[in-house]
This record gives structure tokens, sequence and C-alpha cells, in this order.
């Protein structure tokens, strides 16, 4: 695996394998793996000839007091478990190779990023992730870029980028990676001491005893909702938000609708986490 900091390298190399009619997977990431990241990893690995990983904490995408600062780094350590998955590129470029002095262009999606977490931190969050995520694209030109259910709203936000932009790239979602209790893998995980990695698992079971009431038959979205948030009173959780939403669009929803949306995000100890299940209606 080589490890590059430079677009000019990642060009080079990108352009030699397409050369050889090679296919190209592009894993974006922020780095603090874990199976989340290698499951994508994995995936871009069985279906591409080059796989390129980028790790980059994006500035961009974080608020003034939000947790640029703290956000876990350990690079040599990725860059082994990067290794294993068979990667073939690491892309860690420095702040300044990605927004150079006079950057000034912001993608901006309207509607998708003005409810959940778009609302809850800020629309400036999933600017930042559109704008680097459409940079990437540019500078790896992938067939397939991988990313993960967890972030529910942010891969609707890149479907909707490259849909409305004509970008030339596949979008492949992977499922949601938990822990044997439930917790769903986050790096932020990192965080959470003893006792609020404990509470933490409050939100999946919400999301799960919100799923077993629909499955039993329940539509309306207050109802559904209720159930969830029950779970997380009892774990002494106030969530920012618990929203039932079209999966596809974010529409807000009364009922379950075809493929639907429960989605969380809360503060729990040190760390804000977010969850989400899909349910379904015939
Ligand atoms: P990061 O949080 O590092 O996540 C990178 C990718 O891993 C995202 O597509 C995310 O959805 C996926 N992922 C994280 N936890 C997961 C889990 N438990 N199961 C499955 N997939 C999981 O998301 C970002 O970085 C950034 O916003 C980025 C897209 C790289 C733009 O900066």
């Amino acid at each position: 695996m080589r490890i590059l900091r430079t677009i000019d390298e990642v060009r080079a190399a990108v352009t030699e394998a397409r050369s050889g009619s090679q296919s190209v997977g592009l894993v974006p990431t922020m780095g603090a793996f874990h199976d989340g990241h290698l499951s994508l990893m994995r995936r871009a690995r069985e279906q591409n000839d080059l796989v390129v990983v980028s790790l980059f904490v994006n500035p961009a995408q974080f608020g003034p007091n939000e947790d640029l600062g703290a956000y876990p780094r350990d690079e040599a350590h990725d860059a082994a478990l990067a290794e294993r998955e068979g990667v073939d590129i690491l892309f860690a470029p420095e702040p300044a190779e990605i927004y150079p002095d006079g950057f000034a262009t912001s993608i901006h999606v309207s509607g998708l990023t003005e409810v959940l977490d778009g609302a809850a931190r800020g629309a400036f969050h999933f600017d930042g992730v559109a704008t680097v995520v459409t940079k990437l694209f540019g500078i790896v030109r992938p067939d397939a870029a991988y990313f993960g259910q967890k972030d529910a709203q942010q891969l609707l936000v890149v479907r909707r980028v490259v849909q409305d932009l004509h970008l030339d790239v596949r979008i492949e979602a992977c499922p949601i990676v938990r822990d044997a209790d439930g917790l769903a893998m986050s790096s932020r995980n990192v965080y959470l001491d003893t006792d609020a990695r404990q509470q933490a698992t409050a939100l999946n079971r919400a999301l799960d005893a919100a799923a077993r009431v629909h499955a039993e038959g329940e539509q309306a979205a207050a109802r559904i909702v209720a159930t969830a948030q029950r779970v997380l009173t009892d774990a002494g959780i106030t969530p920012e938000y618990l929203e039932l939403r079209g999966a596809d669009d974010l529409r807000p929803l009364d009922r379950v609708d075809g493929d639907t949306l429960l989605a969380v995000a809360a503060r729990v100890g040190a760390a804000r986490l977010i969850d989400n299940h899909i349910l379904t209606s015939e």
C-alpha cells in the first residue's frame, strides 16, 4: 500500500491504473478506522482493481464549537488496518493541499440539508461534506465510491450532488456495522467512558423497539417515535432529534410510507452520536 500526500501523486497513480483499463474504487474517510470503515474497504476491494481510501479530517464540516481539534487521529494504525484490507492507496493530504489559499467554492444542497443533522449542526456541515466529497471525486475520478448507511442523510446528500452535477460515479451504500451490544460503530465512540458507553446502547435499543411495534402493525409516526422515546427517557437520554422521514427524500411523515427512515441523534457523555433504522411498508 502506498501513502500519498499530494493530488498530483494520486492523479498519476489513478491515470496509470486507468490506462490499463483498471476500475477504481474510492472510500472517503476521516480515519480512526473501525469495522464500519473496514466493511467499506472490503466492499471496494471486491468490486475494483484499484482501491483508494482517503483519510482527511475535513475542517470544513466541523463547526467552531465542534470536535475538530479532539477528533481521534492515528494514521500509522489506520495505515496498518487499511493495508490488511488490501487497500492500494491511502490518500492522506494536509489541509492546505485540499484547501489552498484562495479556495472559494462551496457545494450547497438545499432541502435535504435543512433537516435532521443539517438543522441540529447547521448548514455548514453538509456544505463541508458535499464540497470535500466532490473534490475527492474530482481528484480520484473513481468508478464507484463507498458510503455507510450509518450516515443516512450524508448518503442522500452525496447521491443528490452526483445526480445534480452529472458526476460519473456509482454510489454504493453499505449497511451499518454494530458492536456486539448493538451500538453503531463510530470514531466518536472513543469519547465514551464506561457508563456513557453502556448508556449509548439505548440508541439502538430505542430504534429496535420502534421497529418491533411497527412490525406488529403500528404505522403512526407519533406512536412509533413515542416507543423509541420511552427507551431513551429510561436511559436518561434527551435526543437532539428522533424523527420518521422518507428514506429517499427526508420528507416529514405522519405514517410509515414505503421505505421510512427512523433517525436519532443525541449527546451521550462526551460524544454526539447518530443512528438510524429503515422501516418498510408494503
Ligand atoms: P467518517 O465518519 O470517517 O466515515 C467514513 C465512512 O464510513 C462514511 O461513509 C460512514 O457512513 C461510514 N461509516 C461510519 N461508521 C459506520 C458504521 N458503523 N457502519 C457502516 N459504515 C460506517 O463520513 C465521513 O467520515 C465524512 O463525512 C466524509 C464522507 C469522509 C467526508 O469528509
